[in-house]
């Protein structure tokens, strides 16, 4: 009796999760011994530096160790060579050299979340929460991990202001809240583009100051009220706004807590207002197969990184990311609904959230 030839079953996807492990070493190496920034300072020569002048540049004692650690950047798609040299790609130009302004060379560092929630994981899983000192490490990131993200969210919130103003959702004097304002950063870029708005801006207390500061820094701090807080529980000193913000905040939230924040958010912007939501969302629960229906692999492989984002929350908070299933729930159950979305910049899905019964405006 023949049997059919098996193809073959290949080990690659389990030697990619373990290459993710090293490749994501091999970047906070190259960070740490400030290689990026070494070729940046060569950058107007556009010939890159051999391995010997890098090894000189970032205080390395073997060159034949730099040259391992830069090809290995150059296989990761960070680096580019030419004959014997290394030069920065467009992508870590922009990303990981350190001044550069939408540098992510600090994020890199602190996305991960606190170290100690990976090996614990497991367990978190198994008693369905972290370890307290994993949640206590996560309050203590927060002022490291706002001030790595600023620069990416001064982008988005540029960009969403302009969005505003062409809905002619942006009035000239408009009154902003930033629900978990971290860095500042939306706050400060929303304030800039109107200059006689303000801004009330909440957060936890060790974090507010860094907010505070950014605005005094821009000469905005005359229009920012901080609140410290639980931005679901604190009092505010306004009962309306027109622009509520809640970026990054509801995916480490429980469900519940997620669903009363939003509530908060769509209450104060009332009638007329909006409700921008900047977050991760993981792919909605799965719907039946039908003809037609998107295959479940494909929209897990799609949403890979809003996926690892989830589990990054799962392992060092209460929440698990959220759904744009939960976006819709939760802004009907509040008498709002989800009007648009767009990604002004990769990777920073922003959704609007309006009210279902607007004013009529003259
Ligand atoms: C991922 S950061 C996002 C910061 C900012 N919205 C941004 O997009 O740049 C989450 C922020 O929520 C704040 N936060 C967490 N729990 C909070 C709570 N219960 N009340 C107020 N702020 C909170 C954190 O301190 C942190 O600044």
């Amino acid at each position: 009796m023949s049997t059919a030839p098996t193809t073959p079953v290949s080990p690659a996807p389990v030697w990619d999760v373990i290459n993710g492990f090293t490749s994501y070493w091999a970047l906070s190496t190259a960070l740490d011994l400030g290689l990026f920034d070494a070729l940046a300072k060569d950058v107007d020569s556009g010939t890159g530096l051999d391995a010997g002048q890098l090894a000189a540049a970032i205080g390395a004692t073997e060159p034949g160790q730099v040259t391992v650690l830069a090809e290995t950047l150059v296989a990761l798609d960070l680096l580019s060579a030419a004959e014997d040299r290394f030069l920065l790609t467009p992508a870590a130009e922009r990303f990981l050299v350190s001044t550069a302004p939408a540098s992510m060379a600090t994020l890199v560092r602190y996305s991960p979340g606190p170290p100690a929630a990976w090996p614990g994981l497991a367990e978190t899983i198994r008693t369905g929460a972290p370890a307290p000192a994993v949640t206590a490490e996560l309050a203590g990131l927060y002022p490291a991990l706002v001030r790595a993200t600023g620069p990416t969210q001064a982008g988005v919130a540029t960009a969403v202001a302009a969005e505003l103003e062409r809905r002619g959702w942006w009035p000239e004097q408009p009154t902003i809240v930033d629900l978990g304002c971290g860095s500042g950063a939306w706050t400060t870029a929303l304030l800039r583009s109107r200059p006689n708005g303000t801004a009330i801006a909440v957060d936890l207390p060790n974090v507010l100051p860094i907010a505070e500061q950014a605005a005094v820094d821009l000469g905005l701090g005359d229009r920012l009220i901080g609140v410290a807080g639980d931005y679901l529980e604190v009092p505010l000193p306004v009962s309306t706004a027109d622009v509520v913000i809640l970026a990054h905040v509801l995916r480490a939230e429980p469900a519940e807590r997620a669903r009363q924040l939003l509530a908060r958010a769509v209450e104060l912007a009332g009638a007329n207002g909006v409700v921008v939501v900047v977050d991760y969302p993981r792919p909605d629960p799965a719907r039946p197969r039908h003809d037609g229906d998107e295959d479940r692999n494909a929209v897990c492989t799609a949403a890979r990184h809003e996926l690892l984002l989830s589990l990054t929350m799962l392992a060092s908070t209460a929440g698990l990311g959220v759904t744009v299933a939960d976006l819709h729930a939760w802004a009907e159950a509040a008498g709002a609904e989800l009007v648009d979305s767009f990604e002004p910049i990769p990777r920073q899905h922003v959704r609007l959230i309006r009210s279902r019964t607007p004013e009529a405006t003259s």
